[in-house]
């Protein structure tokens, strides 16, 4: 394997698709120019919606490029020694020119010639096939032609093997993905593949065939041209080919890590991370404020701000790490040595402003924590915190979890609405503007929660209604009314049902109903202390299974759950059982269930 550099790699990435014909085109900006829908650019194809689907780009048919992305969901998670909140994408684009078999064959030459990845260490996933789609035999024949072994081949579900779209309509289709073994044995073990669950093959690049449309009603159509699109994250490409354990390990990473040399690595990775991000969104347009892409913005300044303290940081800093990335990364991006007096402005800014509030609403959050009855931080407590200290919601959640507490969102959404005198469709905007972030692993797990309490229902009977739920970007914590222990067998039967429903991928949607219309028809939920003249029931297909009163957000579709597992099952008090519950293996991105 060569082990070359970010910068290396990035470079080798580019000549080697120029060479093949490709145009070597910009990449766009972190701020998205033609969609609404998201905050973010999230993939390198974002920026080229309107040419995959037909539009003539002026560069021709083949391009490549580098792609700066941001993926929201993933900020919370950052911290482990794998997610970042930006990361850079490497693609190769045909807008209707060639398609698998080519496509297939540059991936594998680039990572078998270039990178020099040895061939025992690969292994791919196909589509599996289903009624939008066929099995893609097609690709998985390609890859055994290039020297692929067919035990390294396996096929998934449209959960893992299909990409797209970027927002909630446009261009998707089957996808082929590559992954290396970074099992502790030197070599896979023999029919071991990603498609059969080992956690040891980590995800590199990813060819996707645009061959279809998805519209608003959920149904897809045929694209006027087959296009691929490809992405290789090349943070992960680095880690592998300079074989470190982690991606803030890699040579751009750990020299911003290295500036802070000292003290709990979780708070360090935050901050490096945080800090880059933040530095490459502010050289795009973004200013801190309380809306859209600018409170994403706040909220990482923030909580790397808020890391620095707990490394006992006590002078201003970010400024200084902000220039670190601009000397390590203004050759690939000439923008950040142009905008490097804005960056740090900013940052200073933020950082006094926050400075001065930030001790004493740590004082108050603990006082808060401290003389709390249950376990749940009130929402106008969250609110006054976010109000009068500046503490993003996430920040007061993490600080909550931090001592096993929650907080209660909704009462912070409505004390923030209250106080804005805003309508509620004008506050509804804005939480989806970033207050209310809510990442799609949360949102998997609060759909996985509704399937777990009908299947309880199936299981047990009809004496189980929920008691409480609470739901992290981990896992699941489901109370729920049963006199007894539950027995395995009860338990495997639940993860059962639950998993078939998974399986079948069936959509879901809401509608609107009164409370008591909402009972007529047959549909669980906490019935208490409904104050509102409407609400929403979310139908899991055509509601046999689940029909639920609650407030959403769900996934669209159930097979984007991935699979389902109990990990406890447990008493919470008298007469009230407790689960808990993971998902795993479901796409990073996902759709939002709409109304039906
Ligand atoms: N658009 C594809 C992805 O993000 C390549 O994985």
């Amino acid at each position: 394997m060569r082990p070359l550099s970010t910068d290396q790699i990035r470079q080798a990435y580019l000549d080697f698709f120029q060479k093949k014909g490709h145009a070597v085109i910009p990449g766009a900006s972190l701020i998205p120019e033609n969609d609404p829908t998201v905050l973010f650019t999230t993939a390198g194809m974002h920026p080229l919606v309107p040419y995959l689907m037909g539009e003539k780009h002026p560069a021709g048919k083949r391009l490549v490029d580098v792609q700066r992305c941001v993926r929201t969901g993933d900020i919370d998670e950052v911290g482990d020694s794998s997610h970042l909140t930006m990361f850079e994408m490497l693609g190769n684009w045909s807008l209707g020119d060639y398609f698998k078999e080519e496509a297939i064959t540059m991936s594998f030459e680039f990572l078998t010639k270039v990178l020099e990845i040895p061939l025992n260490k690969l292994a791919v996933t196909c589509f599996e096939g289903d009624k939008d789609a066929l099995k893609d035999t097609e690709s998985a024949g390609y890859w055994i032609k290039c020297g692929i072994p067919e035990e390294r081949i396996g096929f998934l579900p449209k959960a893992k093997n299909w990409w797209g779209p970027a927002g909630k309509t446009g261009p998707c289709g089957p996808d082929t993905e590559m992954f290396y073994w970074v099992g502790t044995s030197e070599l896979p073990p023999k029919g071991s593949n990603p498609a059969n669950d080992d956690p040891n093959w980590l995800e590199i690049w990813n060819d996707v065939f645009l061959q279809y449309n998805k519209k608003e009603d959920g149904t897809f159509e045929t694209l006027k041209q087959q296009c691929v699109d490809t992405g290789m994250g090349l943070e992960r490409v680095a880690k592998v080919l300079q074989g470190v354990e982690s991606v803030y390990e890699t040579d751009r990473m750990k020299s911003i890590m290295d500036v802070i040399h000292a003290g709990d690595m979780r708070h360090r990775r935050i901050i490096c991370d945080h800090l880059k991000a933040a530095t490459f969104m502010i050289m795009d347009g973004v200013a801190p404020s309380n809306v859209d892409q600018g409170y994403v913005l706040r909220r990482i300044i923030r909580r790397a701000i808020r890391s620095g303290k707990q490394l006992g940081i006590e002078t201003a800093f970010t400024p200084g790490i902000a220039q670190v990335v601009i000397d390590q990364n203004s050759a690939a991006y000439p923008l950040l040595a142009k905008k490097s007096s804005a960056i740090l402005e900013t940052l200073k800014q933020e950082e006094a402003q926050f400075g001065k509030t930030l001790h004493e609403g740590l004082k108050r959050f603990t006082s808060v924590a401290e003389t709390l009855t249950g376990k749940i931080i009130d929402g106008v407590s969250a609110f006054h915190l976010y109000d009068t200290y500046g503490f993003p919601l996430e920040l007061t959640k993490e600080l909550a979890a931090e001592r096993g507490l929650t907080v209660d969102e909704k009462g912070f959404e409505k004390a923030f609405e209250e106080h804005q005198k805003l309508s509620r469709a004008g506050a509804a905007q804005k939480f989806a503007g970033g207050l209310a972030d809510h990442s799609a692993e949360t949102t998997k797990l609060h759909t996985a929660t509704h399937l777990l309490n009908a299947g309880l229902r199936k299981v047990l009977g009809d004496h189980v209604w929920q008691k409480g739920s609470n739901v992290t970007a981990d896992r699941l914590r489901f109370d729920f009314t049963h006199p007894d222990k539950m027995t395995p067998e009860q338990i495997k039967k639940v993860e059962d049902l639950v998993n078939e429903e998974i399986k079948k991928d069936l959509p879901m949607a809401y509608h609107l109903a009164t409370v008591d219309g909402a009972k007529k028809e047959g549909a669980i939920g906490v019935f208490d202390d409904r104050y509102e003249s409407q609400v929403k029931v979310y139908v899991v297909g055509d509601g046999s299974f689940s029909k639920e009163i609650c407030g959403g957000p769900h996934v669209a579709r159930t097979g984007m759950l991935g699979s389902f597992k109990i990990q406890k099952e447990e008493s919470s008090s008298a007469g009230v059982r407790r689960i808990k519950a993971v998902v795993s293996g479901g796409p990073k991105e996902i759709d939002v269930a709409g109304e039906a």
